[in-house]
Parts: C-alpha cells; structure tokens; sequence
C-alpha cells in the first residue's frame, strides 16, 4: 500500500471581471444585498470570443500543475475530470484533456458531483494511486458558469452567486504512509437532489424532440434552481460533521489544522464553520469574494492561491471540504 501526495497544483481563470454592479445593470440587485448575503465582490465570466471552455479552462491549469509538479505529460497515467458544465452532453472533458495535452490513451473519467467534485476526484485518484494501480493522476475541477445562467431578475437568487474558473492538481505516488492524503470522506443524500438542480437536458422525463419543439422561453428546467436557505442549513451541518469525521480518523484534532480549505459556496458559510472550530483567520483559506462560487474549481483555486502565497507548508495539516449539489459533501485530510 502506497498514499499519495499532490505534487503540483494550478489554476486558470477567464481575466474578463464581473462585479456586483455590472450585474446590477442586467437584473435587479446590488453590490450590498450580493456582499451582504455571500461576500461576493466579483466573479470572472468567459467573454464570448476568448474560445474559453470547461475544458480548455481546464487544460490551462493542468499544464500549469503538471509543470510544477516536475514531471513530463507522458508520466500521467489517468485523469479526472470533476464539473457540471461539461462543453458537450457526452463525451465528458476527461478525453477531451488528454487530446488537447497530447497524452498518450491513458484513462479519462468524469465526476458528476457538482461542488463535491473535486474531493470527490481526490478520493478516486488517491484511491487509484494507494493500490498501486497508478503512480500519477491529474485532477481538474473546472466550470463554466456564466453560459447557463438567467441573468434576469428570476434568476437572481442564483446567478449572481457563481462563476467561471478552474483549477487542478496532480496526485503522485508517495511511498511514507504517515504523508501526503491520509484518508478521503463521501457522503450523499439522494432525497435531497431536487433542491439544487438543473433538470434539463435530461432523459429522465421529457423527450429531447419535445423539449426542441417546444423552444418555450418560460422553460426554466435548464437553468439552475436552488432552495437557497434550505442548501444553507444544510451546508453548514453536513460541513462540520464530515470535517469531524475526516480529523477523527486520523486521530486529530481541529487545533490540528495548519489550513482549512472549505468550497467556496458562500463566505458566510465558511465564516460560521470557522466561529463553530474556533480557528484563526489564518488557518482557513477564502477567495470567493474574488471569484464567486466556481463549484467543482473552487477548491483547487483556492488551494492553488494558498499554496503560491506560502500559506500551505511541509508537514502541515491541510483539510479541503465540499457540499452541494447531489446532496454530496466530502472532505480530504492532507499531511502536506
Ligand atoms: O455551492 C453549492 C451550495 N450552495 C450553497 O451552499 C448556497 C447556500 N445558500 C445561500 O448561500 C443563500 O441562501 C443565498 C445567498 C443563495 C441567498 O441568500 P438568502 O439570505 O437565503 O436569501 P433568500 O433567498 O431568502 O432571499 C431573500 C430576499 C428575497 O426577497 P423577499 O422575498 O424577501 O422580498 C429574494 O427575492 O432577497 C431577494 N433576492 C435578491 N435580492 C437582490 C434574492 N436574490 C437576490 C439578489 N439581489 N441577487
């Protein structure tokens, strides 16, 4: 048995900026009800024309991680590919990376589960890597938001909180089983799946002949719907125990962790899990009032920012933790 450890990270976002009051000009809103509410002061959208995909974004913070972590594109032996906005219906972006950097016919998967993505992509890399199948996987978490989102009035609730990025790391095998991921936590709640969803397309109740036929502009099963104070409530529970969880398996405790990397779902989530653990501000890691929230990137952004302002160091205990979508949430124990 092997752990493993990430060995290089990197991120990319589209340099197109977004503030609250641009988006008051498109729907009604304001800077003070978005920072209020969430922290939000700016997002990045793709600008239409700059060819920005989910996965082109994706292979640009992959070329990065792969270059840091000092290996060649031919060492990769898998990839994840963790989003809910993939550029195509299928095939997911997973193969669409490994064309776009020229790897050889290694495997590519897809991870559907929206904010959980990422530590979800974690946990089948390491996975993959500790049975000594693979020696190293990249992982990419990417989004492209701005695409499905109502910019109207009616989707305000939504839309105004997310945005486009991506970010990825690559997991690489590491021989000290006291280093590097010591364990992955997943959890999900099915009967929860309606309250933050986007229905459309999808083949479980319509057929795509009638849904084209249709072309109704009051449809708004393609756009995102999410009972907003209902995910809240959720989110902050199910954050603090898989958290818990992840520190007790592995004999710690929460002054143990050096640097807490939670989703960036909402500042005031991570701001109460922080006052519930009694941590300082510099073991938790919060760049959401810059990008929004970026769903199955926000993590490896976030952790990608920490790790290049020297705020993520050897020997430190680094804990990533998601919730979302699905229900799923997950978290990640790291021995950096
Ligand atoms: O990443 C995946 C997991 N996602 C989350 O964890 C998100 C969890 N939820 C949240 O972050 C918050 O629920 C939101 C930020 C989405 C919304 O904040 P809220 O405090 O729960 O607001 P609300 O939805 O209860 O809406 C309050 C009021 C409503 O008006 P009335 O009915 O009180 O007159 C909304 O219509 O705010 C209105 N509103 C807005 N006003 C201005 C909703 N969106 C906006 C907006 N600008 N963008």
């Amino acid at each position: 048995m092997y752990n493993s450890k990430i060995i290089g990270l990197g991120h990319y976002v589209p340099d197109h900026v977004v503030t609250n009051n641009d988006l008051s000009k498109l729907m009604e809103t304001s800077d003070e009800w978005i920072q209020e509410r969430t922290g939000i002061k700016e997002r990045r959208w793709v600008k239409e024309g700059d060819g920005d995909t989910t996965a082109t974004m994706g292979v640009k913070a992959a070329k990065i991680a792969i270059e840091r972590a000092g290996i060649d594109k031919d060492d990769i032996d898998f990839i994840v590919f963790a989003t809910l906005s993939p550029d195509m219906y299928f095939p997911g972006p997973g193969v669409q990376v490994q064309h776009a950097l020229n790897i050889k016919t290694v495997g590519a998967i897809d991870i559907r589960n929206q904010c959980s993505g990422f530590v979800y992509g974690i946990s089948v890399a390491d996975n993959f890597i500790k049975t000594g199948m693979y020696k190293n996987v990249l992982v990419i978490g990417s989004e492209l938001h701005s695409h499905g989102l109502d910019k109207t009035t009616r989707g305000r609730g939504v839309s105004v909180i997310f945005g486009d990025g991506a970010g990825a790391a690559v997991l690489s095998r590491e021989e000290n089983t006291s280093k590097g991921i010591l364990s992955t936590h997943l959890h999900s709640q099915g009967e929860h799946a309606e309250e933050l969803v986007v229905k459309a397309p999808g083949m479980g109740t319509r057929w795509v002949t009638d849904i084209i036929s249709e072309n109704n502009p009051d449809d708004e099963s393609y756009f995102p719907y999410m009972n907003g104070q209902f995910v809240f409530k959720n989110a902050v529970v199910r954050f603090s125990e898989v958290i818990m969880e992840g520190l007790m398996n592995n004999n710690l405790e929460v002054n143990d962790i050096d640097m807490l990397i939670p989703h960036q779902a909402n500042l005031r989530i991570a701001q109460f899990i922080q006052r519930k653990f009694k941590l300082e501000d510099h073991q938790v890691f919060n760049n959401i009032q810059k990008y929004g929230n970026t769903t199955a990137a926000s993590i490896p952004i976030a952790l990608t920012e920490a790790w290049e302002q020297g705020r993520i160091n050897e020997g430190d205990t680094v804990v990533l933790a998601a919730f979302g979508s699905g229900f799923t949430w997950g978290s990640v124990i790291i021995k950096w």
